[in-house]
C-alpha cells in the first residue's frame, strides 16, 4: 500500500483537527475537499483576495452535510496576528496556503505582496508556535531557484531569486526555519511547481496559464505565449500536490520534518507542447479549435526559462507517488472546466 493510503486510512480513524489557510483559493479548496471526504474537522481562513466563495460552495456540493458540518470558515486576513491566532486556536496542523500568487502581480505591487507573503506569513508562524500545533506546512515556490541553471532542480541548490514574489517565498523558508531552531516548532516546506486543476481561477491577468487557456480556446478567444514557446516547466497535478501535503504533515520520519521539499512530477513539458496538448483536449469537443494557433509576445519579466525538479527527496523521505501526469491531469482539468464552461454559459 502507498504511503499516502496508510496516511488516509489513519486519518479516517484517528481524525485530527485542521488549519488551512487560503481555504477559498485553488489549492485551499482542494485540500479542504479532500479532508472533509477523510472526515476530519476543518478550519478554514480567507480574505478573498483572490479566493471565491463559490469553491467552497462546490466543496460542499462534493461531501455529505455531516462532513459540511465539520468545516468551519473565518473570513480573516494573515495580515492581522490576532486574526491568525483566533484561526490557529486548537488545531493539530496548519496546511498554510494563503499568499498572493504571481510573479507579476508582485512586479507591480512588491509592497503589498511582501506584507501578505512576507508579513503575513511570520504572523501564521507566530500564532502557530503559541498555539503549540503539530506542524506547520506551508506552501513555498519553485521559484525559489532564481536564477541557478542547474536542471533538475534539487532542494539544496538554490540562485538568487528573480522577482520580488520568490523573495517572499524564500524568506518563508529563512523564518520557519529559523522557527524550528530558536522555537522547536516543527514545519516542511512544499516547494510547489506549476500546480493546476479544477477550480483553478481562469480569470483576471494574473491568471495561470492552463486554466486560462483552456477558458479561452472555449470561448474562441487568442491565446497568448510569452516568448518563443520553448520556455519549459514541470506541470504538477493538484491530487499530487495535496497528496504532499497530507505526508508533509503526518509524517513521523524525524529526518523528514524542518525540510522543504520539491512538489511536482518531474518531467518537464514547453509551452508550446502543453498548447498542443490542451488544444487537442478541447478539439475534441469543439472541432474548430484544432486549427487554433497561439499568438506568441514579447518573454514576460521575472520568468525563469527551464523548470523541472527532481522529486528523489520528497519520495525518499515522506513516500511520494504521484498518481498524475501531465497527460492524466488534463484530461480530468480539460472536462472539469468544459463541464463548468457549458453551465455558465
Ligand atoms: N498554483 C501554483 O502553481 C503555485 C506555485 C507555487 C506556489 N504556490 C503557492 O501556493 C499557495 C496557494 O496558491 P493558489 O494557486 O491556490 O492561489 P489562490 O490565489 O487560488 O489561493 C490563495 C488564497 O489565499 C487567499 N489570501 C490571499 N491573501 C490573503 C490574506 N491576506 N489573508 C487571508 N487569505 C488570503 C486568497 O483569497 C486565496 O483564496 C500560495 O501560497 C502560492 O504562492 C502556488
Amino acid at each position: 500500500m502507498s504511503a499516502f493510503m496508510q496516511v488516509r486510512d489513519e486519518l479516517r480513524v484517528n481524525p485530527r483537527t485542521w488549519l488551512i489557510t487560503g481555504v477559498a483559493g485553488f489549492i485551499g479548496s482542494n485540500l479542504l475537499e479532500e479532508l472533509l471526504q477523510l472526515d476530519q474537522t476543518v478550519v478554514g481562513m480567507d480574505n478573498f483576495a483572490t479566493g471565491h466563495p463559490h469553491n467552497l460552495e462546490k466543496v460542499r456540493a462534493l461531501v455529505s452535510e455531516t462532513q459540511w458540518q465539520r468545516f468551519t470558515f473565518h473570513e480573516l486576513d494573515i495580515r492581522n496576528v490576532e486574526h491568525c491566532r483566533i484561526a490557529t486556536d486548537g488545531v493539530d496542523y496548519v496546511l498554510h496556503q494563503a499568499a498572493l500568487g504571481s510573479v507579476p502581480r508582485s512586479i507591480n505591487d512588491p509592497l503589498t505582496t511582501n506584507d501578505t507573503n512576507s508579513t503575513g506569513f511570520l504572523n501564521m508562524l507566530v500564532a502557530a508556535r503559541d498555539a503549540k500545533v503539530k506542524r506547520f506546512v506551508y506552501a513555498a515556490s519553485s521559484s525559489t531557484y532564481g536564477d541557478h541553471p542547474g536542471l533538475p532542480k534539487r532542494e539544496e541548490l538554490i540562485g538568487r531569486p528573480l522577482s520580488p514574489y520568490a523573495v517572499t517565498k524564500y524568506v518563508n523558508e529563512l523564518y520557519a526555519d529559523v522557527f524550528a531552531r530558536t522555537y522547536g516548532i516543527e514545519s516542511i516546506g512544499l516547494r510547489y511547481f506549476n500546480v493546476f486543476g479544477p477550480r483553478q481561477d481562469p480569470k483576471g491577468a494574473y491568471a495561470a496559464v492552463i486554466p486560462r487557456w483552456i477558458e479561452e480556446l472555449y470561448r474562441g478567444t487568442s491565446c497568448r505565449i510569452n516568448g518563443d514557446g520553448e520556455t519549459s516547466r514541470d506541470f504538477c497535478f493538484i491530487n499530487n500536490t495535496v497528496q504532499m501535503n497530507l505526508l508533509a504533515a503526518t509524517t513521523s520520519n524525524p529526518e523528514a520534518v524542518n525540510q522543504v521539499y520539491n512538489v511536482a512530477f518531474g518531467v518537464r513539458t514547453t509551452l508550446n507542447q502543453l498548447f498542443r496538448e490542451i488544444r487537442e483536449r478541447l478539439a475534441r469537443h469543439h472541432e474548430h479549435v484544432a486549427g487554433v494557433q497561439p499568438e506568441y509576445v514579447e518573454f514576460r519579466a521575472g520568468d525563469v526559462r527551464h523548470s523541472l525538479a527532481d522529486i528523489s527527496k520528497a519520495t525518499a523521505l515522506l513516500g511520494y507517488a504521484p498518481t498524475h501526469d501531465l497527460q492524466q491531469g488534463l484530461d480530468v482539468t480539460t472536462q472539469w472546466f468544459i463541464e463548468e464552461l457549458s453551465v455558465t454559459n
